[in-house]
């Protein structure tokens, strides 16, 4: 390749959602037939990208930040006579692309989230003109049949992996950003998804979160071929729902667990709910953000979805599977938000019950519906509030955690811990647990009992796991 240069240090830093994560490690996948190979620093990389998120101030502002810390480093390396490429990625450079130049002149390259698989055109681009390169373009072509198919460094997979198979959002949400900065809804076909999913698990992964901005509205094309009851199979095009890929990538030898993010409540249908049921790799957690349980700033937020909606949904994922795990977002002081209205949150919250949340003050986006709305609520109210319900959501956590000691659950051990020789896994339920005497390395599911637990972690030990012994999960339902 023309512009291959080797033993060049790439140097990337991801902030915000899962979805960051997985787009970054496709950057370092299409950099590396380049030449670039990832470091763990920003200082003597050749190239540095930060890959941004937009979805409050604070998000979009620790950019600006870093870029300061940043120029100081590439000025010292111009002294030296060499050189740092820097670039903007992600949703701060699709939201502000021109504004980040005015800000940052120093910067080499602005690119958005869909624009990203043109990296090597854009680096050629950079190198022609010898001045900073912008593309924030929605390009027609989806990015993920240009990135590269075979580049997963097994090393780098894990054992654990995110797998983006829907992306962009058409919610629109009054409060959120998304909707601009990641553009329309987009599913992708199911070939490529179990495709993927076979090659990460040949790689050693043994559990992927699917990912999506509105990921259980995922409907991507059925892979050719695919036999219908009813139907002659051919012609038509059909597509397959979240729970209908999920059974199918439960089939995958080597993946063990299924997780799913993030879900937009009016988006659960039957069949996924079915799929908690009856699909045993789909673990027992769900990220289902209610973001408030006043069904007036529901609808002022465009949620589309009532607080009865919500409790149902609750109702049917517990009977579907009734060690569920619910987890959430809520969004404090939306504009017009009144202490009643606040009461019906922590109302809710107090009925529906989590195992684990996030909370935000409401965060005034440029360009979004909500920050143009009367009504926006003092700093002080929001914080008062935030803590209120963060105190509700803390102790619901903490009542989980204890509620697992004593409980053997299955940990799938994916790091290692701050002490020397301790491991660090998930439990099925997300929890953090560790394990001071693991006797199987990261990569293991280990049955483990849980002996403590604390605000955000559990300790587990290991002498749950007989010898030899296949990990059974413990399950409520058959
Ligand atoms: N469905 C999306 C949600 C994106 S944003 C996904 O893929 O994750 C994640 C959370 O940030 C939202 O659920 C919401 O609670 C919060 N959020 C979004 N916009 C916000 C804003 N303007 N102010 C405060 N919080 C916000
Ligand atoms: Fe944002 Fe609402 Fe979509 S929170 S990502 S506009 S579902």
């Amino acid at each position: 390749m023309k512009n291959r240069q080797l033993g060049q240090k790439l140097y990337i830093k991801t902030y915000g959602c899962q979805m960051n994560v997985y787009d970054s490690g496709r950057m370092a996948d299409i950099l590396a037939p380049l030449g670039y190979a990832l470091v763990d620093g920003p200082e003597d990389a050749d190239m540095v990208i930060l890959n941004t998120c937009h979805i409050r101030e604070k998000a979009a502002e620790k950019v600006y930040s870093e870029l300061g810390r940043l120029k100081r480093l590439k000025t010292a390396r111009e002294k030296q006579g060499g050189r740092m490429i820097l670039a903007v990625a992600g949703c701060v450079a699709q939201a502000e692309s021109e504004e980040i130049l005015d800000r940052a002149p120093f910067v080499d390259m602005v690119f958005g989230p869909q624009a990203y698989h043109r990296l090597p055109e854009l680096l050629a681009a950079l190198q022609r003109a010898g001045k900073a390169v912008l593309n924030t373009d929605f390009p027609p072509e989806p990015k993920f049949d240009h990135l590269p198919k075979d580049a997963l460094d097994p090393g780098a997979a894990g054992t654990s992996a995110f797998l983006t198979v829907q992306e962009g959002c058409d919610k629109f949400c009054t409060f959120c950003v998304v909707p601009y900065t990641r553009g329309a809804e987009y599913s992708r076909p199911a070939e490529d998804v179990i495709a993927e999913s076979g090659r990460l698990a040949a790689a050693g992964v043994r559990e992927i979160t699917l990912l999506g901005q509105n990921v259980n509205n995922y409907h991507g094309a059925e892979p050719p071929g695919t036999t219908r009851a009813g139907s002659s199979g051919t012609g038509s095009l059909e597509t397959w729902g979240l729970g209908r890929l999920i059974r199918e990538l439960g089939k995958i030898d080597g993946i063990e667990r299924i997780r799913y993010t993030t879900s937009y409540p009016a988006d659960m249908n039957d069949e996924l709910i079915a799929a908690h049921g009856d699909v045993p790799e789909l673990m027992p957690f769900l990220h289902l953000p209610m973001q408030s349980g006043s069904d007036t700033v529901l609808k002022a937020m465009n949620r589309r979805h009532t607080a009865d909606d919500y409790r149902r949904l609750a109702g049917l994922l517990r009977e579907a599977r009734p060690d569920i795990g619910l987890s959430s977002d809520f969004i404090v002081g939306f504009p017009g938000e009144t202490d009643a209205d606040f009461d019906a949150t922590l109302g809710l919250v107090e009925e529906i019950v989590f195992v684990q949340a996030y909370s935000f003050k409401y965060s005034q986006r440029p360009g979004t519906p909500a920050a143009a709305m009367d009504g926006q609520i003092p700093e002080t109210v929001k914080s008062e509030r935030l803590e209120a319900l963060r105190d509700v959501l803390d102790a619901q956590q903490l009542a989980f955690n204890r509620s697992c000691v004593g409980r053997v659950l299955p940990v799938l051990l994916d790091r290692p811990g701050r002490k020397p020789g301790q491991l660090v896994g998930r439990s099925p339920y997300m929890q953090a647990v560790h394990v001071d005497d693991p006797i199987e390395g990261p990569g293991a599911i280990v049955r483990l009992a849980i002996t403590a637990a604390h605000a955000n972690s559990l300790k587990g030990g290991v002498e749950a796991q007989e010898a030899g012994a296949e990990p059974v999960e413990e399950r409520a339902t058959a």
